[in-house]
């Protein structure tokens, strides 16, 4: 039967099996040595939203494993003229092996998962972004060592990251502190999810207020945007409401002295974060972005070859 990604906790089973595996990508693409079990293999990437990461990681990734990538916007498709996402799922299904999805509605990604033949992976919805969160548990671990016990705290926003990172960490065995105003927690959903599965996973999975709160005792500092794509008309309200979440000098100095500064990127420098942190040595942001291929890469393998 096929394997999708639509939501992180389809590689719930297979979790450390696909991190151990994108390390070993990435050894091999370290030493420059060709590794191609996709030669020959093609993936229809459709994109509803702008992406910078998402869109080159899993290009190049295709390229180095062998295989071939199609960027598709909505406006190259008939999707973008009407025709129904299952039609699109059917169609694509006989033409490529994989398709990977970046759009508005988490329904529209699992439909599309539904219809199609072939492995769909979810390049961010609305509510979740589990690449990002599967290839950020990647980069806690390379740097940390080990994930398990590890304590995580996101400031702001309750978006598709901090839903993804809610269940990643428990899957994980990682404690989550989500420090964010009333009004934009996360998926009420997925936050029960996360902590029934926290409670087996010996995991604390917290949503708060308190920003200082949730930074106390943490290994790993995690924000994003205040404003996602799809959410531009809310602006001026958000940006008055998440102020207080700001990712700055002051509220770093409050976490364990190693702590790790982390950001999926694109950041609003100024509004998150400030300058000082996203350039400051605690940042891993770029390593993070760059471990996005990587990932990815182990991805692909995992549900494409
Ligand atoms: N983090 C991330 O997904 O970035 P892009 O929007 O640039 O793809
Ligand atoms: N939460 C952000 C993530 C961008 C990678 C958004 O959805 O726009």
């Amino acid at each position: 039967m096929k394997k999708d990604l639509v939501s992180i906790l389809d590689v719930r089973a297979d979790l450390s099996q696909l991190l151990d595996l994108a390390s070993n990508l990435k050894n091999i693409q370290t030493a420059n040595e060709p590794y191609e079990p996709l030669k020959d293999k093609s993936l229809a990437m459709i994109f509803e939203k702008p992406s910078t990461r998402t869109r080159v990681s899993f290009e190049v990734g295709m390229t180095q494993l062998g295989g071939h990538s199609l960027f598709l916007s909505t406006a190259d498709l008939q999707l973008g003229r009407g025709e129904t996402v299952s039609d699109t799922a059917r169609a694509l299904s006989r033409y490529v092996d994989g398709i990977m999805y970046r759009g508005f509605e988490h329904g529209r990604t699992v439909e599309l998962a539904k219809t199609a033949s072939i492995p769909v992976i979810n390049g961010l919805d609305d509510l979740e972004h589990p690449c990002q969160v599967v290839s950020d548990l990647f980069t806690i671990r390379e740097k940390k060592g080990e994930l398990e016990g590890l304590k995580l705290a996101y400031l702001g926003d309750g978006n598709n990251v901090c839903n993804s990172l809610l269940l990643g960490c428990a899957m994980s065995s990682m404690n989550i502190s989500v420090a964010c105003p009333d009004k934009y927690r996360p998926d009420d959903r997925i936050s029960k999810i996360a902590k029934d599965i926290g409670k087996g996973s010996k995991a604390s999975v917290e949503i708060i207020n308190s920003p200082e709160e949730a930074v106390s005792d943490a290994d790993v500092l995690y924000t994003d945007v205040w404003v996602s794509m799809g959410d531009e008309a809310e602006r001026k309200s958000r940006l008055k409401a998440l102020a207080r979440y700001q990712l700055n000098g002051d509220i770093l100095g409050k976490a364990k002295e190693d702590c790790l500064v982390m950001h999926c990127l694109p950041a609003h420098r100024g509004e998150e974060i400030t300058n000082e942190v996203m350039d400051g040595e605690s940042s891993i942001v770029f390593d993070q972005a760059e471990n996005r291929l990587h990932v990815q890469k182990a991805i692909l393998v995992h549900l494409l070859e």
